[in-house]
């Protein structure tokens, strides 16, 4: 009977050379039935079909054990459980399945919601221009351009989309109330907990006179027109909605195409939309959209907090901020350390995703537009531009939109 050379079989099976010598003295001390051959008194593993076979499961367990070894198995904490519903544990373990991302929404539930109330207080306050003091000062701006719309309206509902916690709606939504036409400041997030305190805000800052309703809901793909129809007891046409999507969270989307088709069908004929984002700019990039504010470390902190409701500890990874040319996104990614198994179950859902060492999770997309491809965007899904106004700097910008009524309008598909 022919052998098989031991270096032949760590390279036919990808194993040490320790392996192979640790299967022989298994064979010798009868732990497992390799046939093997004594040449010149050193034993070798003999070339049969009995070998391969028992070869082909040895290595098997081999791979099996060293993974088990070298693998992380995590669960999400309770409190992950707690802070999102059934349907919300499913998407976000299927958009870690596919895209190796958590979508960016979840990042504003529980202790995100305040995380994010501070950082944008603090924002407020700051001297330096930053994408919410810049989002008041165009909104002031236009204050001439208000006037003249609501001229042609006897009333006025001011939708906001992303709330955070109303600082950037809150004097647009005061020169509403002195007009004597306004009828509902009405709130659209995905994060319950930001919307609470978005509405406790107003209160306060209005003593209690401004009409308010809050609705949860997805803007990057769900529809809100259903949550202005009860406003309507007059003629339908004589209300004009204000929609705000400002601070630039168009750009934190995975397609934002979906979120400006979903936004077209919600709006009526008149209504308006308006976008407040930082162009592309160099400060832009540079700064990751904090305008110098806040180190990484801070924009990473806020960032963390999912991975550690996934059961993710920091020592698993490393956090990375890139800007990717290919798709002109600031990134904010965790770089597994380790591979990781983690296993999800909520009632009768279960999910194992096995991510390798070197993979990453996607925490934070920006994407980052000029002029010409912000316009291009908007008028490719079916919005036209009314207005355009920007701060001195050029690095922020104010769209005012329409929906696009021309019957022919080439919506993309
Ligand atoms: C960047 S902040 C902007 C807040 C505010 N508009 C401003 O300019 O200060 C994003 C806000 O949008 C909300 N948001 C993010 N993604 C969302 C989504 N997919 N659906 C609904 N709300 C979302 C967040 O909860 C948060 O309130």
């Amino acid at each position: 009977m022919q052998y098989i050379k031991n270096a032949e079989l760590t390279r036919l099976h990808g194993v040490s050379d320790k392996a192979v010598r640790n299967w022989i003295e298994a064979s010798l001390n009868g732990k497992i039935d390799l046939e093997l051959i004594e040449i010149e008194g050193k034993k070798y593993i003999a070339d049969s079909l009995h070998n391969d076979v028992l070869i082909e499961r040895l290595v098997q367990k081999g791979k099996k054990y060293r993974n088990k070894r070298a693998q992380k198995t995590i669960t999400p904490t309770q409190e992950f459980y707690d802070l999102y519903s059934h349907s919300q544990v499913i998407e976000i373990a299927n958009s870690l399945d596919k895209h190796r991302e958590v979508p960016s929404h979840y990042r504003y539930f529980g202790k995100g919601a305040i995380y994010w109330n501070a950082h944008l207080h603090k924002f407020y306050q700051a001297s330096k221009t930053n994408m919410l003091t810049a989002t008041v000062e165009l909104l002031k701006l236009e204050k001439g351009y208000f006037d003249s719309i609501l001229s042609n309206h006897e009333f006025v509902n001011l939708v906001d989309l992303g709330v955070g916690n109303g600082l950037a709606a809150r004097d647009l939504l005061a020169y509403l109330k002195t007009t004597g036409k306004l009828k509902k400041y009405i709130g659209i997030d995905a994060s319950k907990d930001l919307l609470k305190i978005t509405e406790r805000n107003i209160s306060e800052w209005f003593d209690g006179d401004i009409v308010t309703e809050m609705h949860v809901r997805d803007v990057s793909h769900e529809q809100f027109g259903e949550t202005i129809s009860d406003t309507y007891d007059t003629d339908a046409s004589s209300t004009l909605n204000i929609v705000l999507f400002l601070g630039g969270t168009i750009g934190n989307f995975r397609e934002p195409s979906i979120s400006l088709r979903a936004i077209r069908e919600s709006l009526g004929k008149d209504d308006i939309l308006i976008t407040s984002d930082e162009f592309d700019n160099e400060n832009a990039r540079k700064f990751f959209g904090s305008a110098n504010l806040e180190t990484f470390t801070n924009v990473s902190l806020r960032n963390q907090l999912l991975l550690e409701l996934l059961g993710l500890d920091d020592s698993m990874y490393e956090m990375e901020h890139i800007f990717e040319e290919k798709i002109k996104s600031h990134l904010v990614q965790a770089r597994l350390k380790t591979e990781v198994l983690i296993n999800i179950r909520s009632l009768n859902y279960q999910k194992q995703i096995f991510l390798r060492k070197g993979e990453r999770i996607l925490v934070f997309r920006m994407w980052e537009w000029t002029n010409n491809e912000l316009i291009e965007l908007y008028e490719k899904n079916g919005l036209s531009q009314l207005r355009m106004t920007k701060l001195p700097n050029n690095e922020y910008v104010l769209l005012v939109s329409q929906v696009n009524t021309s019957l022919n309008h080439p919506i993309a598909r």
